[in-house]
């Protein structure tokens, strides 16, 4: 196995630090002392500087402060922590606004923002796009070179998109590109017939708006992609005067896990290394109106851990498995959240080693200190509104920092994983764009990958979460849940996977239309019909309240028995090649196909008609796993909520063991040879982890 090797060859440690807006705080020095003097004590060595700080950097049009920012950088490097640069395209001055109102975005209704909050600039806008250009040049020539700044962090979460005119113009460029020019390529892509559409010149496109066009599929899944492509744009536009001035700084952007408004994988070939933004809601349970942030209905941290480390995964698949940095987590909560629960003991240390476990190559925060005002001044931060050390928070945050410090040998290291899971940005805009079969938010695409991520996250199996166009060699087992958008090149790509001896596991609503979410004609699932050895008739979508069965068939080969609940949705489908594993138990359809398998080359393709109860998941992936001799973390049976993930190169492998239940447990380490990563005392045969515990192991590999 491979190192990548650092991010940076200035700190080829993992990174600790975060958020910090010395920029707030310009009126009052003392703060920017004694901030310095804190981030020693919490072991911070990379810091997130700048972000918002444009109008502190140019008050008015062309004048340009950099004191104050040259003082910041250079009291960090003396106290030998390193800068993350932000460019400050994040949130615009208001005398931009009131100078040049074309920066603001437009909203689908068509109306232009007034100045105000952030992360609403228009991203075709040539003035806001030139003044970026002024900026991140100037930036970069004052700070490309400096021997304390180790990163560009591009603006901050790019998202959103603008209606304005120019936004119109360039969509209606970037279509007439798509189709060469071919209107009637477009008509026939979008169906436009339907409903007497048809348009007859490029200059009737228009974005979908809630007062105009919005069912039409095609032209929203164009409108996305073209968000994607445009923001992209604007960052590329935003890294070249970067690259001009410093070629060897690396620039990263922080991305925002499922956030459904931007295509992460047309972002991360731009970037040198990945970064995410984490928020988990640990300790959450039930449900709350309207709800703001994600944590586990049951109350069960451990499923929300899983939901998270598919997260983690995705983000170290977007580079073929480089290390990413976890930009952003909070220290102790978030204010934006439904609930703002407090981290309990442990639950900092453990959701940060998750992060490193995974891959990441930091713990960063938002935020370091609280501010006084605005409207996150409740949110969690390393310094509290009391100022100083002397809080819980920050001896978490203190302790991140020492264990951090004993993990240098981690930097780089990689994660091997023999399974993937595909979860697709296209595919969720399609599904999620779909009327029928279920109307009522039991789509739930995301939702259905995250479950067949659950039962490798439970069993501590290394899984690459990658979208539809990824290679797929290398991989024992690729469960592709409800591929329903099957893009060009996707059924090819599976077929000649399972031919050469893949595991396939594909589901109901897949194969169902192409990449403009144009049905597939002859059968479902479509493309895949051949290789899954089924044709699909007829969808039965249940009440939330009704149940079928899953029965397993006598001596089926996974030798699974018994039967399983069904719900939500009941594909019904015929054989062609493939067998019958089970059957639906009730209804008009019992006794027909529920799970089947098709033999295919030197590989197996199953299909799994019916969304089940978790309980099939689990030992259904289980005993593939198992018949396949996926790798696990440890080959002990690890006990619920506990789950174990391995990193390595050639010289050593770290070994981390989380429970995230809130009592103790036990996990069996089996083989020996195992030192505490950060005490460096020799291990025993098994690891006891206190409620919300986690263990770093390490053991040389040779080379
Ligand atoms: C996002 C932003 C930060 C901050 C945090 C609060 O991640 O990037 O600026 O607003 O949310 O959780
Ligand atoms: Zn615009």
């Amino acid at each position: 196995m491979r190192n990548w090797g650092p991010v940076s060859p200035k700190l080829p440690r993992l990174w600790h630090g975060g958020d910090y807006n010395p920029d707030q705080w310009r009126h009052d020095p003392a703060v920017l002392e004694e901030d310095v003097r804190l981030m020693r004590l919490a072991g911070c060595n990379a810091m997130s500087v700048g972000i918002f700080a444009w109008t502190a950097l140019e008050p008015e049009d062309g004048r340009y402060e950099f004191g104050w920012l040259d003082a910041v950088v250079d009291r960090l490097a003396a106290a030998g922590i390193f800068t993350v640069l932000a460019t400050p395209s994040g949130a615009r001055p208001a005398w931009m606004a009131e100078k040049y109102p074309e920066v603001l975005r437009v909203g689908p209704d068509g109306r232009r923002a007034l100045f105000g909050v952030r992360h609403n600039h228009c991203f075709t806008s040539p003035v806001y796009r030139r003044k970026v250009r002024e900026m991140n040049g100037r930036l970069a020539d004052r700070y490309g070179r400096h021997p304390g700044v180790l990163l560009w962090h591009l603006s901050n979460e790019y998202g959103g998109e603008c209606h304005c005119d120019l936004c119109q113009e360039a969509f209606r460029a970037w279509l007439r590109r798509r189709y060469r020019d071919d209107l009637d390529a477009l008509n026939l892509a979008w169906w436009n017939s339907f409903w007497s559409h048809t348009l007859t010149s490029w200059s009737q496109v228009h974005s979908p708006a809630p007062h105009g066009e919005r069912y039409v599929h095609g032209l929203n899944l164009d409108w996305r992609r073209f968000v994607t492509d445009q923001t992209v744009d604007f960052m590329r536009a935003e890294i070249a005067p970067l690259k001009a001035a410093a070629p060897e700084l690396p620039v990263t952007t922080n991305l925002m896990g499922t956030y459904r408004g931007l295509d992460p994988w047309k972002v991360a070939p731009h970037l040198d290394v990945v970064a995410w933004d984490n928020y988990p809601c640990w300790h959450g349970s039930g449900t709350v109106p309207g709800a703001r942030g994600a944590w586990d209905p049951d109350g069960k941290d451990w499923r929300l851990a899983s939901d998270v480390g598919f997260v983690h995964d995705l983000n170290r698949s977007l580079k073929a498995g480089r290390p990413f940095l976890m930009m952003e987590s909070t220290p102790s909560v978030t204010n934006w959240s439904s609930v703002s629960r407090l981290k309990r003991p442990g639950m900092h240390l453990l959701s940060s080693m998750q992060a490193v476990a995974h891959g990441s190559d930091s713990v960063q925060y938002f935020q370091w200190r609280k501010g006084r005002g605005g409207c996150e001044k409740f949110h969690g931060a390393v310094v509290d509104h009391a100022g100083g050390e002397g809080t819980r928070v920050f001896a978490d945050v203190a302790e991140v920092g020492r264990t951090l410090s004993r993990l240098d040998e981690v930097v780089g290291t990689a994660v091997d994983a023999k399974v993937a899971v595909l979860f697709d940005w296209e595919n969720a805009w399609a599904i999620e764009d779909s009327q029928g079969p279920l109307n009522d938010g039991r789509m739930a695409y995301e939702r259905t990958c995250k479950d067949h991520y659950r039962p490798f996250w439970a069993r501590g199996i290394a899984v690459d979460v990658i979208d539809e166009d990824r290679p797929l060699d290398g991989y024992r087992l690729v469960a592709a849940p409800m591929a329903y958008l099957v893009k060009p090149g996707l059924a090819e790509r599976l077929e000649g996977f399972v031919r050469d001896g893949g595991v396939l596991v594909s589901t109901y609503w897949s194969g169902i239309v192409d990449e403009h979410d144009l049905c597939f004609l002859g059968g479902f699932p479509g493309p895949l019909r051949r290789l899954l050895g089924i044709r699909s008739e007829e969808i039965d979508a249940l009440y939330p309240d009704q149940r079928n069965a899953v029965v397993m068939e006598r001596r089926n080969p996974l030798g699974l028995s018994g039967s399983y609940e069904a719900r939500d949705l009941c594909d019904l489908v015929r054989l062609e090649t493939a067998e019958q594993l089970a059957c639906y138990e009730r209804d008009f359809y019992a006794g027909r196909p529920a799970v089947t398998l098709n033999r295919f080359g030197k590989g197996r393709a199953y299909y799994l008609a019916a969304r089940t109860e978790e309980r099939f998941l689990d030992d259904f992936y289980g005993r593939l796993a198992t018949e396949l001799q996926i790798p696990r973390a440890l080959a002990a049976d690890l006990p619920e909520g506990v789950t174990a993930r391995v990193r390595a190169d050639g010289k050593n492998a770290f070994l981390f063991v989380m429970n995230f239940t809130p009592e103790a447990a036990r996990a069996e380490l089996g083989t020996g040879g195992w030192t505490d990563a950060v005490t460096g005392a020799a291990a025993a045969a098994r690891v006891d982890l206190p409620a919300y515990g986690v263990r770093v192991l390490r053991r040389a590999t040779g080379a």
